[in-house]
């Protein structure tokens, strides 16, 4: 028997009572209190139980229904929905191309998306499989299984194994992170650890600010929870600190989410300046910061690489790292530094989400660490992505049409680029498709998907012998776009306002 009568309701609060009701039915949702297809109460009777008007409940009902979380049978009442199918259907959207919009979906429906091996594939920003340390990996597994065995197999604590965050608290020393183990959290990926930060912090309504453009796994994430996303614009060194001022003067938000090291998508760092301007900003308006460092090792050609995390004197920042882009991301590892004052919330959403990450992999990744093999496998991608990254760099001066324009990072393995405002970077998607090229359209990384004429590759998925002729065929394509589509506009049967 639900007892809906432990729904607790604060009338002080400043949050509006339907939403408070609505985060307490959701996390009822969510835990398994109400099972799938149970019958809500109907309207008068919670209202009367809670002591609250029918129309709070209404509303309250509404939004679990927009969220997908109950549906409504005509003449029989609200019940629960069987959330399972759902989180499957997370799960196969992950990877970050899965992030294109409807218009992106229509074109793969219609089977013009063939990435057939002669595809030059700027858009992913997944190393290739032949950089995984197969090998090494294969020899750790099994000492795991030779030393471990059944236990290998068993659940794992929520926090993670412990042997591994002390191996990650003492790595971490290396980058100036000086932590403690009851601050690591492993997670399943760093998409795990940002959603995980979402359930934890957000309630419905609130405020959340990002860099504008940002990643787009973690617009989709603060979203699901009902945020209203802020976006700051983000310049080449790092976030707008006279715009972030100002909508601090207006806004409370519940954190800002940021990559101060080669950002996605733009490539961009911070100087040290605006990195201990935003850490002071912080501290002033009391606010958490998310970094989500998935980068930072890749620094080819700056010694500013150093991490929020690394300089918070008065822990404000949450610190997400990810191995999927210099390890292999099929593992799904990557791991929080968070503040004790918020290890509550941060354990029951993660113990929400999958109980643990396996305790397979992270007792193979604590040898791997421990071994030292990491460090030499770190120093080997370094020497590929540096190999990739100077050929992009000098094969984009060289080739790149003069009208396109951008700024070269310093490491990374994304390079940002802008039409001009009359062209759409879509229109120039579709075209490249046909000619066998992909690259990301720059609007799925804006909050709003306002801005149509940025473009983002990387060189995670290209080898270093193609580099020079992909970019100087595609400079060709661009050419072929840029000539083709001012003919249209000047015949005016092509060009249309971006709405
Ligand atoms: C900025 C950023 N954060 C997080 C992720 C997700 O990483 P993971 O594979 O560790 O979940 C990505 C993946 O592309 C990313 O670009």
């Amino acid at each position: 028997m639900v007892e809906y009568n432990n729904i607790k309701l604060n009338r002080k609060s400043n949050q509006y009572l339907y939403i408070q009701l609505y985060n307490e039915l959701k996390s009822m949702i969510l835990n398994g209190v109400l099972t799938p297809h149970t019958k809500l109460p109907p309207i008068r009777r919670l209202a009367n139980l809670l002591k609250i008007n029918n129309a709070t409940v209404v509303n309250a009902y509404k939004l679990l229904e927009q969220e997908d979380l109950v549906y409504k049978k005509v003449g029989s009442g609200t019940f629960v929905k069987n959330i399972n199918n759902k989180d499957i259907r997370y799960i196969e959207t992950h990877s970050e191309e899965r992030y294109l919009d409807e218009k992106n979906r229509n074109i793969i429906n219609s089977n013009q998306i063939q990435i057939n091996k002669n595809t030059i594939n700027f858009a992913s920003a997944t190393p290739t499989p032949d950089l995984f340390p197969v090998t090494e990996f294969k020899s750790v597994l099994n000492e795991v299984l030779d030393r471990d065995r059944g236990n290998a197999f068993g659940y794992q604590e929520s926090q993670g194994y412990l042997p591994l965050r002390k191996a990650i608290k003492k790595y971490l020393i290396n980058s100036n992170i000086i932590t403690t183990i009851d601050s690591i959290q492993i997670i399943s990926g760093a998409q795990q650890g940002i959603d995980i930060l979402s359930k934890a912090l957000i309630d419905y309504g609130d405020i959340v600010f990002t860099e504008n453009p940002t990643y787009a796994g973690a617009i989709s994430s603060f979203k699901s929870r009902g945020a209203r996303i802020i976006g700051i614009p983000i310049e080449k060194d790092g976030i707008d600190i006279k715009a972030l001022e100002n909508k601090l003067k207006s806004f409370k938000p519940k954190f800002i989410y940021v990559m101060p090291n080669f950002q996605n998508p733009t490539g961009y760092s911070y100087s040290v300046e605006k990195k201990n301007k935003l850490l002071e900003l912080a501290y002033k308006h009391d606010l958490f910061i998310i970094e989500d460092d998935y980068l930072s090792d890749l620094s080819f050609f700056s010694s500013n690489n150093q991490t929020l995390k690394s300089l918070d004197t008065e822990n404000k920042v949450i610190y997400i790292k990810s191995f999927s882009k210099i390890f292999m991301p099929g593992l799904r590892l990557a791991f929080m530094v968070t503040p004790i004052s918020i290890y509550n919330k941060v354990i029951a959403a993660k113990h929400m989400s999958d109980i643990s990450t396996s305790g397979l992999i992270q007792r193979a990744f604590d040898l791997y660490l421990r071994k030292g093999i990491w460090k030499k496998h770190i120093n080997y991608m370094e020497n590929i992505y540096k190999k990739r990254f100077e050929i992009m760099s000098d094969s984009i001066k060289k080739y790149i049409p003069k009208e396109v324009k951008y700024d070269l990072p310093k490491g990374g393995l994304n390079f940002w680029f802008s039409l001009p405002d009359k062209y759409s970077s879509w229109d120039l998607y579709n075209f490249s498709l046909k000619n066998n090229i992909i690259f990301m359209p720059g609007s799925i990384f804006y909050v709003n998907k306002e801005d149509d004429h940025h473009f983002r590759i990387s060189i995670a998925s290209i080898y270093s012998s193609q580099i020079e002729n992909s970019i100087k065929y595609f400079s060709e394509v661009i050419n072929s776009f840029l000539k083709k589509t001012n003919n249209e506009i000047e015949k005016g049967d092509s060009y249309r306002p971006i709405l």
